[in-house]
């Protein structure tokens, strides 16, 4: 009888301790769906989009890759307080986006952070980019390719330029894994089958890809 109790005692505090320092990435999957997070996103891959009205029917970004794609400090930390991404609303050419993202309190952004950052794929292979400078890299980004044409960047003294059509890469260096933005720009169907984003695999070298993608996730 004594053995057994100081058993569960034992488990108890194994648990307690365990609950303390980890995020609950279980309790995240529960905050996910009792936040109402899964009318406007999905997180279970492969792509689901079949043709252009499944992601026009879209209400947010798929989340499905989400662990190979963010940065989980950022994650954390946008959960709580959502600032725009996109300049335009949600598979819209038009519309302003409203900057109305819900937020979660602190605890409920933990968990689910940790929920959404366990789902990954394996065509992101990892240390393969190293957020560094790179002026060929530069060079494709504002010139040759122009990247800027679609997507805001910040210079290095903090001037911000570029077009809206594409999600902002001011601060990308802290929100994207660089591996996610070579993989991404490598074979970005895999992510999204239905785009609004050129393909420059094939167009570009893969050197030049890998160049491209070590100045964007060096972008302050
Ligand atoms: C009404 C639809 C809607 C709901 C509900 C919603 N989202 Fe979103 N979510 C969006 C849209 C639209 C964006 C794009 C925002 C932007 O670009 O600024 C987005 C962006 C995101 C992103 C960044 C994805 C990316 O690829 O840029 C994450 C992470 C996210 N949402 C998590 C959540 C979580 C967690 C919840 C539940 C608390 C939630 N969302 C609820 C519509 C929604
Ligand atoms: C014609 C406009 C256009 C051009 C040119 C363009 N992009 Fe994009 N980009 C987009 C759009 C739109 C998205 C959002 C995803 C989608 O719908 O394809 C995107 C998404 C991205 C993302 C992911 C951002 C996120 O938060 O999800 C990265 C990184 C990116 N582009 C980098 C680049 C680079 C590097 C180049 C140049 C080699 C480039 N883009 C050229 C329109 C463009």
């Amino acid at each position: 009888m004594r053995f057994i109790l100081t058993t569960f005692a034992a488990i108890g505090l194994l648990g307690f301790v365990v609950g303390t320092v980890h995020a609950d990435a279980g309790a995240g999957k529960a905050a996910f769906a009792a936040k109402k997070c899964t009318g406007c996103h999905y997180t279970d891959g492969p792509a689901k989009e079949r043709n252009i009205a499944d992601q026009l029917a879209k209400k947010g970004p798929e989340l499905w890759y989400a662990g190979s794609k963010f940065q989980a400090a950022w994650l954390k930390g946008w959960l709580q307080d959502p600032k725009p991404i996109r300049h335009l609303a949600y598979n819209s050419l038009t519309k302003k986006n409203a900057g109305d993202h819900p937020k979660l309190s602190a605890g409920d952004a933990a968990n689910v952070a940790d929920f959404l950052m366990r789902k990954t794929t394996s065509e992101v292979k990892a240390g393969v980019i190293k957020p560094k400078k790179s002026l060929k890299g530069k060079k494709i980004f504002t010139k040759k390719m122009p990247c800027t044409g679609c997507h805001q960047s910040a210079s290095k003294k903090g001037k911000v330029t570029g077009g809206f059509s594409g999600p902002t890469l001011v601060g990308v260096g802290k929100r994207l894994n660089p591996d996610w933005i070579y993989a991404y720009l490598k074979n970005p169907t895999h992510f999204k089958p239905f785009k609004a984003m050129p393909t420059f695999a094939g167009i570009l070298k893969d050197k030049d890809l890998k160049k491209v993608a070590k100045h964007v996730s060096n972008l302050k």
